[in-house]
């Protein structure tokens, strides 16, 4: 909740009769954004949180606009005309499974703005600003400029244009605690020497580097939890901007953001298995060098079927679990998998959907792609509910999914993914893996499953794989 005193005294952007009615509308606004949040949680409202939100966003931008001693119209309205259009057609060009990308470049551009803004504020008051404002502006700078490098470095990790793999050397700890140290020290000299450019320079410096060295020792599997953690800076600075503007709506939208980015990081950091002081503090998702050299590769054979023995097993099955995974979003075969499931439902077999909460690349993936194909809700179960009851199913069967169904994450202990929950298909009597080849999947590692006696492949795309079955099961 922002001090009451923002909500009265802003006398230095707008007047104070029409104080309480901007206030007011920001309120509303802040209650849309909450309203939003609540049905996002559920693809059966996602849409309608999509609308309250987007009317939440119009209304507080529209109040901004009608704030009276609002300046320099015609560069807002140019500004907000690029952004529109280059958000606008990223949302309608990008791919589902690039979300992660667009993500982490969104929530680059949510910290460069905030440090940006607070860097104008710099600049037109040197020397002139209270301590409360310098901290809250400096707070604004270095959250946003740091989320602004490494949401750049997430980014281009994930894109594949520096390697996926944590980069660590020694020290490196030791090198980003000095860094946060010398931040720390720079802020208290610009406090007592609020004109020193030098001072400001060298916090713009420090911050913008520790971005990139927060994130570059974090790769592979683990991903998605900084891309989670960055939202929830991205959400800090705003509102750390919002104070030094004294504006109410900044404040608490970017309060919302830091808090659900932050609940969203806790949940990944579930998912991964991953405490969030492992999170920030050390190189995880490193790949741990075995020293055991009698170590070998996966054992047992791996053994590939055709589509009629694959067909046959399933129409015999009298319980069966679909496991989808990236590949089933890569193939866009979420509407042939609900086919598989409705026509084998039709003849009795018990269907059910299991989800892992890191299937895919981004946070409910999977059940956005099932909810598109009308998949009902009630078919579906998170991992945590249906992992015990793998041992009593017939068949399963796993569709593009990988490390999410990796037994390496319980019983290897140099493997990245280690510690991570996975679901238990290999309890299930049979498995079917649908996939185009023998490839790794997102964290870059064999998976011994392919090679178990009750696992049985059927290579191929997997739309492609699905459409065949159905066609043959009939
Ligand atoms: P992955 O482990 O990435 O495996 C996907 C598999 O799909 C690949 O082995 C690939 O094998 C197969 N595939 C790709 N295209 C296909 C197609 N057209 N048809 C059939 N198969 C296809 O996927 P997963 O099990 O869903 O695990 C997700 C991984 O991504 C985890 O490591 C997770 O940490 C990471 N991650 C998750 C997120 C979130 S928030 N969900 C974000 C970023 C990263 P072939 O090439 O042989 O076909």
């Amino acid at each position: 909740m922002a001090p009451a005193a923002f909500i009265q005294t802003t006398e230095k952007y707008v007047n104070p009769m029409s104080n309480h009615s901007i206030n007011f509308i920001y309120l509303v606004s802040a209650t849309l954004f909450m309203l939003g949040i609540k049905y996002l949680s559920s693809p059966r409202t996602a849409k309608r949180g999509n609308i309250l939100s987007m009317i939440g966003m119009a209304a507080a931008i529209g109040t901004t606009m009608a704030t009276p001693g609002l300046h320099g119209f015609t560069l807002i309205i140019t500004g907000m005309i690029i952004g529109a259009v280059i958000g606008g057609y990223t949302a309608i060009k990008i791919k589902m499974t690039a979300m992660p990308e667009m993500v982490a470049l969104f929530n680059g551009c949510g910290g460069a703005a905030s440090a940006l803004v607070a860097l104008a504020e710099f600049q037109s008051n040197t020397g002139g600003l209270d301590s409360f404002t310098l901290t809250t502006l400096l707070l604004s700078l270095i959250i946003g400029g740091l989320t602004f490098t490494g949401s750049l470095m997430a980014y281009a990790k994930l894109q594949g244009l520096i390697p996926t793999r944590p980069v660590t050397y020694p020290g490196q700890q030791v090198v980003n605690g000095i860094i946060v140290l010398a931040t720390v020290a720079l802020s208290w000299f610009l406090f007592q020497n609020p004109t020193s450019i030098l001072a400001l320079s060298g916090i713009i410096i420090l911050s913008l580097g520790l971005g990139v060295l927060a994130v570059i020792p974090i790769g592979g599997a683990d991903m998605p939890v900084i891309i989670c953690l960055l939202n929830s800076y991205s959400g800090l600075a705003v509102s750390m901007t919002g104070f030094a503007l004294k504006n109410n709506a900044l404040i608490i939208t970017g309060s919302l953001v830091g808090a659900s980015g932050i609940f969203l990081t806790k949940i990944m950091c579930d998912a991964m298995n991953r405490s969030l002081s492992n999170v920030l503090f050390s190189a995880f998702g490193q790949v741990v060098e075995s020293t055991d050299d009698s170590e070998e590769g996966p054992t047992g054979s791996m053994k590939g079927f055709e589509v009629e023995d694959v067909a046959t097993i399933l129409t015999n099955a009298g319980s069966l679990i679909i496991v989808p995974g990236y590949g089933m979003a890569a193939a866009q075969a979420q509407h042939a998998t609900r086919e598989l499931g409705d026509y084998l439902g039709d003849q009795g077999v018990e269907v059910r959907y299991a989800i892992h909460p890191v299937a895919g690349r981004m946070p409910g993936h999977m059940n956005v792609l099932l909810a598109e194909a009308d998949v009902p809700y009630e078919q579906l179960f998170a991992l945590e509910d249906i992992n015990d009851d793998f041992s009593s199913t017939d068949v399963v069967l796993v569709i593009g999914a990988n490390d999410v169904v990796n037994p390496a994450a319980k019983s290897n202990p140099s493997s990245p993914i280690y510690g991570m929950p996975v679901l238990d298909v290999e309890k299930a009597t049979t498995v079917i893996v649908l996939k185009r080849s023998m490839s790794v999947g997102f964290a870059g590692i064999e998976n011994e499953l392919f090679y178990k006696d009750n696992t049985m492949m059927l290579f191929g795309d997997a739309k492609s794989s699905l459409q065949k079955l159905v066609a043959a099961m009939k």
